[in-house]
Protein backbone atom coordinates (compact mmCIF):
# COMPACT_ATOMS: atom_id res chain seq x y z
CA UNK A 1 0.00 0.00 0.00
CA UNK A 2 1.16 3.72 -0.86
CA UNK A 3 0.11 6.63 1.25
CA UNK A 4 0.73 9.87 -0.42
CA UNK A 5 -0.78 13.69 1.07
CA UNK A 6 -1.16 16.19 3.60
CA UNK A 7 -3.80 16.13 6.14
CA UNK A 8 -5.69 18.16 8.46
CA UNK A 9 -7.57 16.18 11.03
CA UNK A 10 -10.82 17.92 12.56
CA UNK A 11 -10.10 20.09 15.86
CA UNK A 12 -8.77 18.48 19.15
CA UNK A 13 -11.82 16.82 21.31
CA UNK A 14 -10.31 17.73 24.35
CA UNK A 15 -9.40 21.52 23.67
CA UNK A 16 -12.58 21.68 21.95
CA UNK A 17 -14.84 20.88 24.92
CA UNK A 18 -13.08 23.01 27.20
CA UNK A 19 -12.95 25.89 24.62
CA UNK A 20 -16.55 25.64 24.46
CA UNK A 21 -17.13 25.81 28.51
CA UNK A 22 -14.81 28.13 29.53
CA UNK A 23 -16.05 30.33 26.98
CA UNK A 24 -19.41 29.99 28.13
CA UNK A 25 -18.65 30.81 31.69
CA UNK A 26 -15.88 33.50 30.17
CA UNK A 27 -17.02 37.55 31.03
CA UNK A 28 -17.69 38.54 27.42
CA UNK A 29 -17.42 36.97 23.70
CA UNK A 30 -15.06 34.33 23.22
CA UNK A 31 -14.50 33.29 19.99
CA UNK A 32 -13.58 29.47 19.26
CA UNK A 33 -11.76 28.86 15.98
CA UNK A 34 -11.05 25.11 14.30
CA UNK A 35 -13.26 23.76 17.56
CA UNK A 36 -14.31 20.06 16.54
CA UNK A 37 -17.77 19.71 14.65
CA UNK A 38 -18.95 16.37 15.88
CA UNK A 39 -21.78 14.72 17.71
CA UNK A 40 -19.56 14.68 21.39
CA UNK A 41 -18.67 18.68 20.98
CA UNK A 42 -22.66 18.84 20.08
CA UNK A 43 -23.46 17.34 23.45
CA UNK A 44 -21.23 19.47 25.43
CA UNK A 45 -22.95 22.66 23.12
CA UNK A 46 -26.63 21.18 23.88
CA UNK A 47 -25.56 20.86 27.44
CA UNK A 48 -24.02 24.43 27.98
CA UNK A 49 -27.09 25.93 26.48
CA UNK A 50 -29.51 23.99 28.83
CA UNK A 51 -27.69 25.73 31.19
CA UNK A 52 -28.58 29.43 29.85
CA UNK A 53 -24.73 30.02 28.07
CA UNK A 54 -25.21 31.55 24.35
CA UNK A 55 -23.45 28.88 22.59
CA UNK A 56 -24.35 29.04 18.42
CA UNK A 57 -24.24 25.64 16.02
CA UNK A 58 -20.99 24.98 15.87
CA UNK A 59 -18.96 26.51 12.96
CA UNK A 60 -15.30 26.85 12.13
CA UNK A 61 -15.55 30.28 14.18
CA UNK A 62 -17.67 29.86 16.98
CA UNK A 63 -18.21 32.76 19.09
CA UNK A 64 -19.55 31.96 22.41
CA UNK A 65 -21.59 34.84 24.91
CA UNK A 66 -19.94 33.89 28.05
CA UNK A 67 -22.45 34.27 31.12
CA UNK A 68 -19.46 34.78 33.25
CA UNK A 69 -18.71 32.32 36.53
CA UNK A 70 -21.97 32.83 38.21
CA UNK A 71 -23.96 33.54 35.13
CA UNK A 72 -25.66 29.82 34.84
CA UNK A 73 -29.19 28.93 35.45
CA UNK A 74 -31.09 25.86 36.38
CA UNK A 75 -32.05 23.54 33.30
CA UNK A 76 -35.52 22.99 32.47
CA UNK A 77 -34.20 19.83 30.60
CA UNK A 78 -32.40 16.76 31.65
CA UNK A 79 -28.28 17.50 30.56
CA UNK A 80 -27.96 14.22 27.65
CA UNK A 81 -24.07 14.56 27.49
CA UNK A 82 -24.90 11.57 24.19
CA UNK A 83 -21.95 9.53 24.43
CA UNK A 84 -19.44 11.84 25.30
CA UNK A 85 -17.31 11.27 28.95
CA UNK A 86 -15.58 14.61 28.85
CA UNK A 87 -19.45 16.22 28.33
CA UNK A 88 -19.97 14.44 31.54
CA UNK A 89 -17.61 14.72 34.21
CA UNK A 90 -16.48 17.90 33.21
CA UNK A 91 -20.03 19.40 33.28
CA UNK A 92 -20.74 17.57 36.71
CA UNK A 93 -17.40 19.71 38.22
CA UNK A 94 -19.25 23.14 36.32
CA UNK A 95 -22.34 21.98 37.82
CA UNK A 96 -21.07 21.28 41.60
CA UNK A 97 -20.11 24.63 41.72
CA UNK A 98 -23.16 26.49 40.65
CA UNK A 99 -26.16 26.82 42.69
CA UNK A 100 -28.51 24.69 40.65
CA UNK A 101 -29.32 20.86 40.85
CA UNK A 102 -29.71 19.30 37.22
CA UNK A 103 -29.81 15.94 36.08
CA UNK A 104 -27.50 14.42 33.69
CA UNK A 105 -27.95 11.10 31.19
CA UNK A 106 -26.47 10.01 28.17
CA UNK A 107 -26.42 6.68 25.61
CA UNK A 108 -26.46 3.25 26.58
CA UNK A 109 -22.94 3.58 26.37
CA UNK A 110 -22.27 6.73 28.91
CA UNK A 111 -24.50 4.98 31.02
CA UNK A 112 -22.36 2.70 31.91
CA UNK A 113 -19.35 4.28 32.50
CA UNK A 114 -17.84 4.84 36.05
CA UNK A 115 -19.15 8.16 37.74
CA UNK A 116 -18.49 7.72 41.18
CA UNK A 117 -14.93 8.92 40.49
CA UNK A 118 -15.83 12.79 40.05
CA UNK A 119 -18.99 12.56 42.64
CA UNK A 120 -16.53 11.37 45.08
CA UNK A 121 -14.34 14.47 45.11
CA UNK A 122 -17.39 16.83 44.60
CA UNK A 123 -19.43 15.33 47.62
CA UNK A 124 -16.94 16.00 49.57
CA UNK A 125 -16.25 19.60 48.53
CA UNK A 126 -19.93 19.73 49.68
CA UNK A 127 -21.88 19.45 46.52
CA UNK A 128 -25.06 16.55 46.83
CA UNK A 129 -25.17 13.59 44.07
CA UNK A 130 -27.61 11.41 43.83
CA UNK A 131 -27.30 8.05 41.36
CA UNK A 132 -30.66 6.09 40.25
CA UNK A 133 -28.60 2.81 39.76
CA UNK A 134 -25.03 1.77 40.93
CA UNK A 135 -22.26 4.00 39.82
CA UNK A 136 -23.13 5.33 36.39
CA UNK A 137 -25.79 7.53 34.71
CA UNK A 138 -28.56 8.86 34.93
CA UNK A 139 -27.28 11.18 38.24
CA UNK A 140 -28.74 14.28 39.73
CA UNK A 141 -26.19 16.76 41.12
CA UNK A 142 -27.33 19.65 43.69
CA UNK A 143 -24.25 21.82 43.35
CA UNK A 144 -23.46 25.01 44.82
CA UNK A 145 -22.12 25.72 48.43
CA UNK A 146 -18.64 24.40 48.19
CA UNK A 147 -15.75 24.17 50.81
CA UNK A 148 -11.86 23.69 49.13
CA UNK A 149 -10.46 20.52 48.53
CA UNK A 150 -7.18 18.53 48.72
CA UNK A 151 -7.30 15.40 46.49
CA UNK A 152 -5.62 12.42 45.95
CA UNK A 153 -5.81 10.68 41.95
CA UNK A 154 -6.91 7.02 42.16
CA UNK A 155 -6.80 7.08 38.65
CA UNK A 156 -4.55 8.87 36.55
CA UNK A 157 -7.47 10.92 34.75
CA UNK A 158 -7.65 14.37 32.92
CA UNK A 159 -11.05 14.31 33.37
CA UNK A 160 -11.49 13.80 37.61
CA UNK A 161 -8.79 16.74 37.59
CA UNK A 162 -10.49 19.03 35.38
CA UNK A 163 -14.05 18.17 37.27
CA UNK A 164 -12.14 19.17 40.31
CA UNK A 165 -10.58 22.46 38.92
CA UNK A 166 -14.03 23.59 37.23
CA UNK A 167 -16.06 23.08 40.24
CA UNK A 168 -13.38 24.69 42.36
CA UNK A 169 -13.32 27.54 39.82
CA UNK A 170 -16.64 28.09 39.23
CA UNK A 171 -17.55 27.43 43.01
CA UNK A 172 -14.88 29.87 44.05
CA UNK A 173 -12.97 27.54 46.47
CA UNK A 174 -9.12 26.38 46.56
CA UNK A 175 -8.65 23.00 45.45
CA UNK A 176 -5.13 21.00 45.08
CA UNK A 177 -5.43 18.05 42.84
CA UNK A 178 -2.72 14.93 43.43
CA UNK A 179 -2.19 13.61 40.00
CA UNK A 180 -0.62 9.84 40.16
CA UNK A 181 0.70 10.03 36.57
CA UNK A 182 0.86 13.43 34.56
CA UNK A 183 -2.29 13.56 32.42
CA UNK A 184 -3.11 16.15 29.33
CA UNK A 185 -2.85 19.50 31.09
CA UNK A 186 -4.87 21.40 28.63
CA UNK A 187 -7.49 22.66 31.53
CA UNK A 188 -4.59 24.47 33.32
CA UNK A 189 -2.87 25.81 30.21
CA UNK A 190 -6.37 27.24 29.61
CA UNK A 191 -7.27 28.53 33.10
CA UNK A 192 -4.06 30.40 32.96
CA UNK A 193 -4.32 31.94 29.51
CA UNK A 194 -7.53 33.35 30.78
CA UNK A 195 -6.43 35.09 34.10
CA UNK A 196 -6.77 32.46 36.16
CA UNK A 197 -4.03 31.65 38.91
CA UNK A 198 -3.39 27.94 38.57
CA UNK A 199 0.19 26.24 39.46
CA UNK A 200 1.89 23.04 38.33
CA UNK A 201 4.45 21.71 40.72
CA UNK A 202 5.79 18.08 40.90
CA UNK A 203 2.53 16.68 39.67
CA UNK A 204 0.52 19.01 42.72
CA UNK A 205 -2.29 21.30 40.44
CA UNK A 206 -2.94 24.11 42.73
CA UNK A 207 -6.18 26.17 41.83
CA UNK A 208 -6.13 30.14 43.50
CA UNK A 209 -10.33 31.12 43.68
CA UNK A 210 -11.18 34.01 41.00
CA UNK A 211 -13.62 36.39 40.63
CA UNK A 212 -13.85 36.17 37.13
CA UNK A 213 -12.54 34.01 33.93
CA UNK A 214 -11.43 36.24 31.19
CA UNK A 215 -12.72 36.05 27.57
CA UNK A 216 -10.28 34.71 25.17
CA UNK A 217 -10.19 33.67 21.37
CA UNK A 218 -9.18 30.06 21.37
CA UNK A 219 -7.45 28.37 18.09
CA UNK A 220 -8.32 24.76 18.20
CA UNK A 221 -4.76 22.44 17.05
CA UNK A 222 -5.44 19.23 15.27
CA UNK A 223 -6.33 16.57 17.27
CA UNK A 224 -3.20 13.94 18.22
CA UNK A 225 -5.53 11.10 19.05
CA UNK A 226 -7.48 11.60 15.12
CA UNK A 227 -4.33 11.99 13.61
CA UNK A 228 -2.53 8.35 15.00
CA UNK A 229 -4.88 7.10 12.95
CA UNK A 230 -3.29 8.18 9.94
CA UNK A 231 0.42 8.30 11.34
CA UNK A 232 -0.81 4.49 11.88
CA UNK A 233 -1.34 4.12 8.71
CA UNK A 234 1.31 5.63 7.22
CA UNK A 235 3.57 3.10 9.75
CA UNK A 236 1.77 0.40 8.37
CA UNK A 237 2.17 1.15 4.36
CA UNK A 238 4.63 -0.39 1.87
CA UNK A 239 5.60 3.11 0.34
CA UNK A 240 4.64 6.98 0.50
CA UNK A 241 3.89 9.07 3.77
CA UNK A 242 1.68 11.21 5.35
CA UNK A 243 2.05 14.74 6.21
CA UNK A 244 -0.56 15.99 9.02
CA UNK A 245 -0.57 19.68 9.66
CA UNK A 246 -1.07 21.64 13.25
CA UNK A 247 -1.12 18.88 15.32
CA UNK A 248 -1.14 19.40 18.91
CA UNK A 249 1.71 17.38 20.46
CA UNK A 250 1.87 18.37 23.99
CA UNK A 251 3.96 16.14 25.87
CA UNK A 252 0.95 14.72 27.97
CA UNK A 253 -0.86 13.85 24.17
CA UNK A 254 1.84 13.21 22.30
CA UNK A 255 2.91 9.53 23.47
CA UNK A 256 1.69 7.17 20.44
CA UNK A 257 3.63 9.31 18.11
CA UNK A 258 6.99 8.21 20.38
CA UNK A 259 5.69 4.62 20.50
CA UNK A 260 5.38 4.43 16.35
CA UNK A 261 9.17 5.92 16.36
CA UNK A 262 9.86 2.67 18.75
CA UNK A 263 8.64 0.25 16.45
CA UNK A 264 10.39 1.61 14.00
CA UNK A 265 8.52 3.91 11.88
CA UNK A 266 9.89 7.27 10.87
CA UNK A 267 8.12 10.32 12.48
CA UNK A 268 9.23 13.87 12.35
CA UNK A 269 7.96 16.91 14.19
CA UNK A 270 8.42 19.98 11.56
CA UNK A 271 7.55 23.34 12.15
CA UNK A 272 7.48 22.96 16.13
CA UNK A 273 5.54 26.50 17.21
CA UNK A 274 3.35 27.56 19.93
CA UNK A 275 -0.35 28.15 19.21
CA UNK A 276 -3.21 29.26 21.36
CA UNK A 277 -1.43 28.20 24.38
CA UNK A 278 -0.42 24.46 22.62
CA UNK A 279 2.12 22.95 21.17
CA UNK A 280 1.46 22.21 17.61
CA UNK A 281 3.88 20.46 14.73
CA UNK A 282 3.46 19.18 11.52
CA UNK A 283 4.06 15.38 11.87
CA UNK A 284 5.64 13.29 9.09
CA UNK A 285 5.19 9.75 9.39
CA UNK A 286 7.03 7.39 6.83
CA UNK A 287 6.71 3.51 6.82
CA UNK A 288 9.62 1.19 7.46
CA UNK A 289 10.33 -2.27 9.13
CA UNK A 290 8.07 -2.47 12.11
CA UNK A 291 9.21 -4.28 15.25
CA UNK A 292 6.87 -5.24 18.78
CA UNK A 293 7.42 -3.01 21.83
CA UNK A 294 6.40 -2.78 25.22
CA UNK A 295 4.23 0.69 26.41
CA UNK A 296 3.82 0.20 30.21
CA UNK A 297 1.67 2.06 32.47
CA UNK A 298 3.60 5.43 33.09
CA UNK A 299 3.31 5.85 28.93
CA UNK A 300 -0.60 5.13 29.27
CA UNK A 301 -1.79 8.78 29.82
CA UNK A 302 -0.26 10.43 26.89
CA UNK A 303 -1.49 7.31 24.39
CA UNK A 304 -4.51 6.30 25.97
CA UNK A 305 -7.25 6.79 23.37
CA UNK A 306 -4.77 5.66 20.77
CA UNK A 307 -4.13 2.22 22.07
CA UNK A 308 -6.76 0.60 19.40
CA UNK A 309 -5.31 1.55 16.82
CA UNK A 310 -1.65 1.08 18.15
CA UNK A 311 -2.53 -2.41 18.79
CA UNK A 312 -3.58 -2.81 14.97
CA UNK A 313 0.17 -1.62 13.59
CA UNK A 314 1.21 -3.85 16.33
CA UNK A 315 -0.37 -6.83 14.16
CA UNK A 316 1.39 -5.91 11.40
CA UNK A 317 4.94 -5.42 12.95
CA UNK A 318 7.32 -8.33 13.97
CA UNK A 319 7.17 -10.14 17.17
CA UNK A 320 5.47 -9.30 20.47
CA UNK A 321 3.42 -6.02 21.86
CA UNK A 322 3.10 -6.24 25.47
CA UNK A 323 0.37 -3.16 27.06
CA UNK A 324 0.08 -2.89 30.46
CA UNK A 325 -1.26 -0.76 33.23
CA UNK A 326 -4.42 0.12 30.92
CA UNK A 327 -6.57 -1.49 32.88
CA UNK A 328 -8.51 2.16 32.21
CA UNK A 329 -9.27 0.55 28.61
CA UNK A 330 -12.06 -1.69 30.53
CA UNK A 331 -14.19 1.86 31.43
CA UNK A 332 -13.94 3.41 27.82
CA UNK A 333 -16.49 4.23 25.25
CA UNK A 334 -16.50 0.09 25.24
CA UNK A 335 -14.59 -2.58 27.08
CA UNK A 336 -11.74 -1.97 24.81
CA UNK A 337 -9.15 -4.35 25.45
CA UNK A 338 -11.82 -7.01 24.98
CA UNK A 339 -12.60 -5.39 22.05
CA UNK A 340 -9.57 -4.69 21.03
CA UNK A 341 -8.77 -8.29 21.41
CA UNK A 342 -11.82 -9.84 19.94
CA UNK A 343 -11.53 -7.83 16.95
CA UNK A 344 -8.10 -8.79 16.13
CA UNK A 345 -9.31 -12.29 16.53
CA UNK A 346 -12.04 -12.01 14.28
CA UNK A 347 -9.77 -10.79 11.64
CA UNK A 348 -7.08 -13.40 11.84
CA UNK A 349 -4.45 -11.66 13.93
CA UNK A 350 -3.02 -13.36 17.22
CA UNK A 351 -3.74 -11.23 20.34
CA UNK A 352 -4.03 -12.05 23.69
CA UNK A 353 -6.16 -10.32 26.93
CA UNK A 354 -4.15 -9.41 30.04
CA UNK A 355 -6.62 -7.67 33.08
CA UNK A 356 -4.98 -4.34 32.66
CA UNK A 357 -3.56 -4.70 28.86
CA UNK A 358 -3.17 -7.53 26.07
CA UNK A 359 -0.98 -8.90 24.24
CA UNK A 360 -0.22 -8.67 20.43
CA UNK A 361 1.73 -11.32 18.63
CA UNK A 362 2.37 -9.72 15.30
CA UNK A 363 3.07 -11.52 11.93
CA UNK A 364 3.92 -8.71 9.74
CA UNK A 365 2.39 -6.89 7.33
CA UNK A 366 -0.69 -8.89 5.33
CA UNK A 367 -3.88 -8.71 4.12
CA UNK A 368 -6.55 -9.70 7.17
CA UNK A 369 -10.24 -10.27 6.81
CA UNK A 370 -13.31 -10.67 9.28
CA UNK A 371 -16.21 -8.56 10.53
CA UNK A 372 -15.60 -6.11 13.42
CA UNK A 373 -18.23 -5.97 15.94
CA UNK A 374 -17.54 -2.02 17.50
CA UNK A 375 -19.69 -1.69 19.96
CA UNK A 376 -20.68 1.65 18.95
CA UNK A 377 -16.66 2.75 20.06
CA UNK A 378 -15.71 5.55 17.52
CA UNK A 379 -11.98 4.39 18.10
CA UNK A 380 -12.36 0.90 17.16
CA UNK A 381 -13.83 1.44 14.22
CA UNK A 382 -11.54 3.68 13.25
CA UNK A 383 -8.58 1.65 14.31
CA UNK A 384 -10.05 -1.61 12.45
CA UNK A 385 -10.75 0.94 9.46
CA UNK A 386 -7.03 1.51 9.13
CA UNK A 387 -5.95 -2.19 9.38
CA UNK A 388 -8.55 -3.08 6.59
CA UNK A 389 -6.81 -0.40 4.68
CA UNK A 390 -3.57 -3.22 3.93
CA UNK A 391 -4.32 -4.26 0.44
CA UNK A 392 -6.26 -7.40 0.15
CA UNK A 393 -7.59 -7.48 3.25
CA UNK A 394 -11.74 -8.09 3.56
CA UNK A 395 -12.25 -6.23 6.80
CA UNK A 396 -16.07 -5.12 7.27
CA UNK A 397 -16.96 -2.95 10.23
CA UNK A 398 -20.34 -3.74 12.07
CA UNK A 399 -21.19 0.55 12.63
CA UNK A 400 -18.54 2.59 10.90
CA UNK A 401 -20.60 5.55 11.37
CA UNK A 402 -20.29 5.72 14.97
CA UNK A 403 -16.68 7.62 13.75
CA UNK A 404 -19.08 10.38 13.78
CA UNK A 405 -18.32 11.18 17.92
CA UNK A 406 -15.06 12.58 17.38
CA UNK A 407 -14.13 12.51 13.65
CA UNK A 408 -16.88 12.63 11.40
CA UNK A 409 -14.76 12.95 7.95
CA UNK A 410 -12.81 9.70 9.11
CA UNK A 411 -13.73 7.23 5.77
CA UNK A 412 -13.21 10.03 3.79
CA UNK A 413 -9.81 11.24 4.22
CA UNK A 414 -8.70 7.08 4.63
CA UNK A 415 -10.20 6.54 0.96
CA UNK A 416 -8.39 10.00 -0.15
CA UNK A 417 -4.71 8.89 1.06
CA UNK A 418 -4.71 5.55 0.15
CA UNK A 419 -3.62 4.71 -2.90
C1 LIG B 1 -10.07 13.21 28.17
C2 LIG B 1 -9.38 12.42 29.04
C3 LIG B 1 -9.21 10.97 28.87
C4 LIG B 1 -9.52 10.54 27.44
C5 LIG B 1 -10.79 11.16 26.92
C6 LIG B 1 -10.68 12.67 26.94
C7 LIG B 1 -10.20 14.65 28.47
O1 LIG B 1 -10.09 10.30 29.74
O2 LIG B 1 -9.60 9.14 27.36
O3 LIG B 1 -11.04 10.74 25.59
O4 LIG B 1 -10.61 15.42 27.58
O5 LIG B 1 -9.90 15.05 29.61
P1 LIG B 1 -9.69 10.02 31.28
O6 LIG B 1 -9.46 11.34 31.92
O7 LIG B 1 -10.87 9.32 31.90
O8 LIG B 1 -8.47 9.16 31.22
Amino acid sequence: MRVDGVLRVPGDKSISHRALMLGALGDGVSCVRGVLQSLDLQSTAFVLRALGAGVPDLSNQTVIRGVGLRGLLAPSVDLDCGNSGTTARLMTGIVAGSPLAARFTGDASLSRRPMKRVSRPLTEMGARVEFEAGDGLPMTVHGGGLRGLTWHMETASAQVKSAILLAGLVGDVPVEVHESAPTRDHTERMFAGRGVDVRVDAGVVTLVPAARLDAADQLVPADPSSAAFFASLAAIADSGALALDDVCVNATRAGAFQVLRRMGASVRFENVRTEGGEDVARVVVAPSALRGTVIEGSEVPSLVDELPVLACVAACADGETRVSGAGELRVKESDRIKAIVENLRAVGADAEELADGFVVRGTGRRPLAGRVTTHGDHRIAMAFGVLGAIPGSQVTVDDPACAAVSFPTFWKELSRVVG
